[in-house]
C-alpha cells in the first residue's frame, strides 16, 4: 500500500534500465526505502541499475522482460507481483528508432510499433488484471507529446506513443472504479541514453525533472501531465495549427 505521505513500499519498473525510470525510483528512494522491482532484458546495465539503486537503499529485485516476448509477459508479470502488492508500476520501455528508416523500412517499423504499442498494450492488461485484484495501485505510463499531434520528422514514433497514450487513458477510465489509478505522462525532449547525441530540442528536460514532475503527480492523483509543464500549452497551439502549416513545421 502507498504509505501516509503518498509513496510507494513497491515500485515496480518495466524497462527497469530506462534514465527515467531509475530517476522515479531514486526520487522515491529519497524519501523512504523501498522495494523496488526491475524488470528488464538480462544486460550489464541492469547490473549496474541494480547495484545503484541498492546502494541508495532500495531492496531490488530483477526479473527478465523482453518486450518482444510476448508470451513470457503473464508470467513476468505475476512474478513481480508474487511477493505482495505493488503499488505503483511504471511502464518505460520503448525505442526511438531512426525516423527516416522507420517510414521506409517495414522491420524497422514492426520494431517500434512491438516495442513502443503492443508490447505496453499487452502489458497494460495484464498489470490491469492484478491491481484490480489487489484494488489499489497506480499505472504510470510513459507516453510522449510526439503522440499529442503526430509530425512529418518522426511519425513512425509518434504514432506508437500516440496508440500508448490513447489505450493507457482508457485504461485510466476503466480502472476507477476499482480503485486503481493511471498516470499518463507526456514529456517533450528528455536527455537520456534514449536521445544520446542528438541535438537538444527547445524545453528540453532531464529524467531527475521528469521523476520530481511525476511523483508529486502520483501522490495528487493526477490522470496526466507534460514534461515541462509548458508543453500542454505548446501542444494546445501546435493541435490548432492547420493540417498544410503544420505538415511543414521543420521539427
Ligand atoms: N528521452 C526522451 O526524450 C523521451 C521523451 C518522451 C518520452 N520518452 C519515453 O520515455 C520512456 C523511457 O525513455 P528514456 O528516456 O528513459 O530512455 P532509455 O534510458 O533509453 O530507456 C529505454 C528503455 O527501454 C528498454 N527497452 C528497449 N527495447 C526493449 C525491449 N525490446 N524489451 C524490453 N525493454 C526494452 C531499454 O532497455 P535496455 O536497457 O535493455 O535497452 C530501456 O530500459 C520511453 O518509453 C520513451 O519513449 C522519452
Amino acid at each position: 500500500m502507498m504509505d501516509a505521505l503518498g509513496a510507494p513500499q513497491t515500485l515496480l519498473l518495466l524497462g527497469g534500465t530506462s534514465d527515467i525510470a531509475v530517476a522515479i525510483a531514486r526520487r522515491y528512494a529519497a524519501n523512504r526505502p523501498l522495494k523496488v522491482i526491475l524488470a528488464a532484458r538480462d544486460t550489464p546495465r541492469r547490473t549496474k541499475v541494480a547495484a545503484e539503486l541498492s546502494d541508495v537503499g532500495c531492496v531490488v529485485s530483477e526479473v527478465d522482460f523482453d518486450a518482444h516476448d510476448t508470451t513470457g509477459h503473464e508470467a513476468t508479470i505475476e512474478s513481480c507481483f508474487a511477493d505482495g502488492d505493488v503499488d505503483v508500476a511504471v511502464v518505460a520501455f520503448g525505442v526511438l528508432g531512426d525516423p527516416e528508416q522507420a517510414w521506409t523500412n517495414a522491420d524497422a517499423a514492426l520494431e517500434l510499433a512491438t516495442v513502443n504499442y503492443s508490447a505496453p498494450v499487452h502489458v497494460g492488461v495484464l498489470l490491469a488484471a492484478r491491481m484490480k485484484a489487489q484494488k489499489h495501485g497506480t499505472i504510470v505510463a510513459l507516453s510522449s507529446v510526439a503522440g499529442e499531434r503526430v509530425r512529418r520528422s518522426n511519425f513512425v514514433y509518434g504514432s506508437t506513443k500516440a496508440g500508448m497514450d490513447g489505450f493507457y487513458t482508457g485504461l485510466g477510465y476503466a480502472l476507477r472504479e476499482h480503485g486503481v489509478h493511471v498516470l499518463v505522462v507526456r514529456p517533450g525532449f528528455v536527455k537520456s541514453k534514449m536521445t544520446e547525441g542528438l541535438g537538444a530540442a527547445p524545453l528540453s528536460t532531464t529524467p531527475d525533472d521528469v521523476a520530481e514532475l511525476t511523483v508529486k503527480a502520483v501522490k495528487a492523483k493526477k490522470t496526466a501531465i507534460w514534461a515541462p509543464p509548458p508543453f500542454r500549452l505548446v501542444m494546445l497551439v501546435l493541435k490548432a495549427l492547420p493540417t498544410p502549416i503544420f505538415r511543414l513545421l521543420p521539427f
